[in-house]
């Protein structure tokens, strides 16, 4: 018998995490490079304290009911929570924490890395080379367009839009963004940034990168007509949520020319099938949703995970330092 609170971690995460859970707690840790399937992540559940899920576990109120009463926590291992029903968590007094911050700079930087890649075609050019067709320099061999000086039009302007937009502004770029709110104005001025109608935006961007959450009114927001609104060369990035971009409709606008090409770190599905039309196109390219993946940072998320799991555990419960559904202690 142990008095140490029962939890159970959906994956194997970085040490930073694991130590202080397996310090404090009756911990089971799942091993495998796979998530659980789901009738094991519902037994794993049972009668826990705590769960530190992953973007690849569904918490809804199945799960919860799989749990049980006892449960006062669900930590998620991600910025994003659209893997959990965040109300059916608060009606049952669940606290649900996530990582917000750690990950805002490196996933800037894929989102960058990704969106320099796409339109000077390196991934092409890597392929091009292995499969032994660089015969000589060629005045016309893969062009691209310009980063610098280009416009970018950035979508959800939060915390990781604003730190694409600080790296824009180091390549020169015009900086256009849209938000469901426009922000305020010190920090238009302090990225140069000007708030666009997204039809406006769509049509002016050399570079388009998403940064909006996933909820009903994002999903395929980029979609067949919204396509039709960019450039024929125009770079499409999403570090967001697969399926905030239709991929039918993406697929069909990359063979079309409707669009230059497109980088994508996030995928509907993921993993996205290897028979995907998408993966058939030499202008699109797909890594697989590593935005936040720098050893420092799934360190730092680790550790932010564990303090939320912990503190919910926590005799006397404690305030979780990142609840997303704060409202879980102070009820209407
Ligand atoms: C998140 O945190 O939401 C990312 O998609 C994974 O780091």
């Amino acid at each position: 018998m142990t008095d140490r609170p029962k939890v159970f971690v959906a994956r194997q995460i970085p040490d930073d995490g694991i130590a202080p859970i397996v310090a404090a707690c009756d911990a089971r840790i799942w091993e495998d490079e796979l998530p659980p399937p789901r009738a094991t992540l519902l037994d794993a559940v049972r009668g826990c304290a705590g769960v530190l899920t992953l973007l690849t576990d569904t918490v809804d109120d199945e799960f919860l009911d799989a749990a049980g009463p006892q449960l006062t926590v669900v930590s998620n291992y991600a910025v994003g929570f659209d893997n959990v029903d965040v109300p059916a968590c608060t009606a049952r007094g669940v606290a649900v924490g996530n990582t917000p911050g750690v990950l805002t700079d490196t996933t800037a930087d894929l989102a960058f890395a990704l969106l320099m890649a796409a339109g000077r075609r390196v991934a092409e050019g890597d392929r091009y080379v292995r499969a032994g067709r660089w015969k000589t320099w060629g005045p016309l061999l893969l062009l691209g367009p310009d980063v610098h000086g280009a416009t970018i039009g950035i979508v959800g302007f939060g915390r990781i839009g604003q730190a694409v937009a600080r790296r824009a502004m180091g390549f020169g770029m015009t900086i256009l963004y849209h938000d469901v709110q426009r922000a305020q104005a010190a920090v238009e001025e302090a990225y140069g940034a000007t708030f666009l109608p997204l039809e406006e935006l769509l049509a002016r961007s050399d570079f388009v990168s998403l940064h909006v959450n996933l909820t009903a009114e994002t999903t395929k927001l980029i979609n067949t007509e919204k396509l039709s609104w960019m450039k024929p060369t125009a770079v499409l990035v999403n570090t967001s949520r697969g399926p905030v971009v239709d991929p039918v409709a993406l697929a069909d606008a990359l063979r079309r020319g409707i669009i230059g090409a497109a980088a994508l770190d996030v995928t509907d599905p993921e993993p996205i099938p290897s028979d995907d039309p998408l993966l058939s196109l030499d202008n699109c390219l797909v890594v697989p949703h590593i935005a936040s993946a720098s050893r420092a940072t799934r360190g730092k998320m680790a550790e932010m995970a564990a303090a939320n799991l912990l503190a919910g555990v926590a005799q006397p419960q404690q305030r979780i330092p990142t609840p997303v559904n704060p409202e879980v202690y102070d009820p209407a």
